[in-house]
């Protein structure tokens, strides 16, 4: 279950692959308002490091993660990525680096439906315009590790919910990324295959000296973690154990 298949790492251990500092976040509610989701959020996490963030529904933790990722934009505060100010970069630039140094695992998962299971966990080698075939061979790998062997030319229509997210996870790690963003994913799964699933991005996180930021509601899936950490109004802090 476990990959064999992710290089040792690599580069230098403690750098901060993602640092955040003084992150706020608004959203528009009805027609004139906003709705002050988060101010003063700071967070810096190493390569080889996991961090899970929970916190209630709504509190903004999926739009955290898209603000990490580059996908938005916080309306104060600076996020680096190995050191890059995403402020600094262009919108094409950002694109690039997302491509080439983060793995995300959405909530609704974004597989593209039109594409088989094999081109979907091989898209970010393929948009990175490395050969096909040993992407594909990857990617066959991969879906072999999340527990879904010989599905490769299968479509995602004919996949379970738990199923599609184990694919998104596996697209996610097949261009072993510097920074892997999950927004809960085990939330599909049943607690065996959510606890396999878990181990696999902790080991491929470990394994590529990575960094992971994970986004859970589960109690057990945050104790794979290295600090675990709530949302609040006030940013992130540590979260008290129950
Ligand atoms: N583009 C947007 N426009 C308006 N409101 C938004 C937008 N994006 C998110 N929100 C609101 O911001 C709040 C935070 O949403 P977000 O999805 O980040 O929460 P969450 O903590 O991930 O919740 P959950 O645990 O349910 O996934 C919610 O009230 C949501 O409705
Ligand atoms: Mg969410």
């Amino acid at each position: 279950m476990i990959a064999a298949s992710f290089p040792a790492p690599q580069g230098n251990i403690s750098a901060p692959v993602l640092a955040a500092y003084g992150l706020s976040k608004s959203v528009p509610t009805s027609i004139m308002g906003t709705r002050l989701l988060f101010s003063g959020l700071n967070l810096s996490v190493r390569a080889g490091e996991i961090i899970a963030i929970m916190g209630e529904s709504g509190m903004g933790k999926s739009t955290l993660l898209n603000l990490l990722a580059g996908l938005d934009t916080p309306d104060e505060g600076q996020i680096e990525i190995t050191g890059q100010p995403l402020s600094t970069l262009s919108d094409d630039a950002r694109t690039d680096l997302r491509r080439d140094h983060i793995g995300f695992v959405f909530q609704a998962f974004h597989i593209l439906p039109h594409l088989t299971l094999a081109q979907n966990v091989a898209l970010p080698l393929l948009l990175a315009g490395k050969p096909a075939a040993p992407a594909l061979a990857r990617a066959s790998v991969l879906i072999a590790d999340v527990g879904l062997p010989g599905r490769d030319h299968d479509y995602p229509a004919t996949l379970s919910g738990g199923e599609l997210q184990r694919i998104a996870i596996a697209r996610a790690l097949i261009h072993q990324p510097a920074l892997l963003l999950a927004d809960e994913p085990t939330g599909n799964l049943d607690p065996e295959t959510a606890d396999k699933v878990l181990a696999m991005l902790v080991a491929a996180t470990r394994q590529q000296s990575a960094a992971l930021i994970l986004v859970t509601h589960s109690d057990r899936a945050a104790a794979a973690a290295d600090r675990i950490l709530r949302l609040s109004a006030t940013g992130l802090s540590p979260h008290a154990v129950r």
